[in-house]
């Protein structure tokens, strides 16, 4: 009798185990399933950048190359490093009225987008010293 009720209790927990098993495996499914279009996402579309871009221009020129010594070039600028500058602008962790009221308005897609936009045009990037 003991032992029925110790082989019967046995079998209770192998059960509960595999559901919790099972359950563990499909929470791990889900997370994959659902993150996986964001990793996927996470990239800059840079002919999106360039439509995104054409606020810009007025200070920073048509394809990065600024129009006045006053404003940085961005073309050819390295992808991370305009992620990091334009990120910093919205966060207020780098200060300047001017790019602060520009980056504010900016979601992480447009700044990934326009972060490929002007990295991959030709420009800054020769490291090469003379
Ligand atoms: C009205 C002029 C103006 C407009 C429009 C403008 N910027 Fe700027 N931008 C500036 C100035 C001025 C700076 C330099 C600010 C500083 O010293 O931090 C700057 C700096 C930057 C930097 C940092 C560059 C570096 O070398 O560190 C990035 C990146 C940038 N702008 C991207 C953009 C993007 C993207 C847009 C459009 C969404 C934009 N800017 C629109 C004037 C402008």
């Amino acid at each position: 009798m003991s032992r029925h009720i110790l082989l019967h209790s046995v079998a209770i927990d192998e059960s509960m185990m595999n559901r919790r098993n099972t359950m563990i495996r499909n929470a791990i499914l889900v997370f994959i399933l659902t993150t996986l279009p964001l990793t996927l996402a996470a990239k800059g579309d840079s002919s999106a950048g360039k439509d995104k871009a054409k606020i810009c221009e007025a200070c920073h020129g048509a394809d990065g190359k600024s129009v006045d010594p006053s404003y940085p070039n961005l073309a050819g600028q390295y992808e991370s490093y305009l992620i990091k500058a334009l990120g910093d602008y919205r966060a207020g962790r780098r200060t300047n009225p001017v790019m602060a009221g520009m980056a504010t308005s900016l979601s992480d897609q447009d700044i990934l987008d326009l972060a490929a936009w002007y990295s991959s045009q030709q420009g800054l990037k020769d490291l090469s010293i003379k």
